[in-house]
């Protein structure tokens, strides 16, 4: 038996789905909450000022994250008293299953599997690839190895994600591809995306690190775009402290990006393959899981779906509850789309219909024990290593205007609050407590 918190708090939040159950029945049930007692919160006394906070404390594994329990003990145990490679191979076909697709490779992290899609594509020099400036650099700093050129693109300020509509803007004769991430979890618009591109040519690779198992119109994320990439590092919807996948629907586009990192596996493809001879040397990258990484996704590939479920349920209590107060918003999710979350709980604040800005906000939030922080990304272009010459055979495309409009509103209105990953109810009622009582008492943050 193992009663480790880890263990336990993995139990509860399994446990819970009925608790949480359906989102309009809560809906409503907070609203009466609020409606009834606005007058008391306006009489209670903010924590900034000298009032009792409204969170009490938050449990341990409130945000614990992974969660791993004995089976993972146990199959990781086993491994090193007999090492092998065999669990890659059982994870990419529990995934091939899980997913429906026909082709995917494990890579030793997310960086790596994004860019041997990028290398998959087979772009001539110069080709220009557009990626949001409001995500990460890892598949986009690769881009330098293969003479490929990033152009910084706005984000939608609601969702986060890649605007299709300044895409046309940045559209060169040299565009060949769109690297669309969908940010926290929220699918990307990725219909309208994959007309875009197919009116204009263009590949799409889908960076998917934070969305496994979200959905658009019923596809999963990463099925949308000609390949896609996932991290699974330790903070992922699926950790397996470090790893990465990549998805193909492409033999060819499986066998170049296999190619790229992994010298043994070219004399398992078919006798006409291309790329059967570079069995041995490959070409020139390593980037095999580790099977301990392959274990550990394959076991929480089985309760991915079950912890998205539950963990939506959960956070969507919350955000329905405190999106009434005025000024309030949650990253936007299109009715067709299922989001997903990763790691945070984005939200925005509108300050003139909020009646305060966000750092006092944010500061009264504190005080009360909310765990919150004006949200700041730093954008893509503003890195060194992308108008430095020396790394680059051909330059990133910055935006000409500076910073992109779309950027600049999601930084000026995003806060950050934690996901919770287990069944965290009285902590739920605490937050939507702290937020209702900051904002009838609002005239009151200087
Ligand atoms: C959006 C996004 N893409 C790619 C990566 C790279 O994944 P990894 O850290 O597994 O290499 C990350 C990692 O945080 C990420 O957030």
């Amino acid at each position: 038996m193992n009663n480790t918190p880890k263990e336990n708090g993995r139990r509860e939040f399994l446990k819970t789905t009925a608790a949480v159950g359906s989102a309009v029945y809560l809906g409503s049930q907070v609203k009466a909450t609020a409606q009834t007692s606005s007058e008391t919160l306006k009489k209670e006394t903010l924590a900034i000022n000298g009032g009792s906070p409204a969170v009490k404390s938050h449990p341990a594994n409130a945000t614990q994250w992974p969660i791993y329990g004995d089976e993972e003990i146990q199959l990781v145990s086993e491994l090193i008293k007999n090492p092998s490679y065999a669990p890659i191979a059982e994870f990419e076909e529990a995934w091939k299953k899980h997913f429906d697709c026909p082709f995917v490779k494990a890579h030793c992290n997310g960086t790596s599997a994004l860019t041997s899609t990028l290398f998959a594509l087979d772009l001539p020099p110069g080709s220009e690839v557009l990626v949001p400036d409001y995500s990460t650099w890892f598949p986009v700093v690769p881009m330098r190895f293969l003479k490929y050129v990033p152009v910084f693109v706005d984000v939608n300020p609601k969702t986060m994600n890649i605007d299709v509509e300044d895409c046309k803007k940045r559209l060169s004769p040299k565009t060949r591809a769109i690297l669309p991430v969908h940010w926290y979890g929220v699918p990307c618009d990725m219909d309208l995306i994959m007309d875009f591109a197919k009116e204009h040519g263009l590949e799409v690779v889908e960076d998917a690190s934070h969305a496994h198992g979200a959905k658009l119109k019923d596809i999963y994320i990463g099925k949308w775009g000609r390949m896609a990439g996932f991290s699974l590092q330790t903070t992922k919807p699926l950790p397996a402290i470090e790893g990465g996948i990549a998805m193909y629907k492409d033999i060819r586009d499986y066998e170049r990006s296999v190619t790229f990192g992994n010298y043994d596996l070219p004399r398992t493809f078919p006798e006409d393959s291309p790329y059967r001879k570079y069995q041995g040397t490959a070409f020139g990258g390593k980037l095999r899981i580790h099977p301990i990484a392959a274990i550990l996704a394959n076991i929480q590939l089985k309760t991915l779906t079950e912890k998205n479920t539950k963990g939506v349920a959960q956070m969507k209590k919350l955000n329905d509850a405190i999106t009434q107060l005025p000024g309030l918003s949650a990253q936007y999710v299109r009715p067709d789309a299922e989001r997903v979350y990763y790691s945070r709980n984005l939200m925005f604040i509108d300050e003139k219909k909020a009646g305060a800005s966000r750092s006092a906000i944010v500061k009264a939030l504190k005080a009360e024990g909310v765990d919150v922080t004006e949200y700041q990304w730093t954008l893509l272009h503003t890195y060194p290593i992308f108008s430095e010459n020396k790394w680059w055979d051909y330059m990133p495309v910055l935006p000409k205007e500076g910073t992109p409009k779309g950027c600049e509103e999601a930084n000026r209105t995003a806060i950050s609050l934690p996901y919770f990953t287990t069944e965290q109810p009285e902590l739920v009622e605490q937050y939507i407590h702290a937020f209702q009582k900051v904002w009838a008492n609002i005239d009151k943050l200087s």
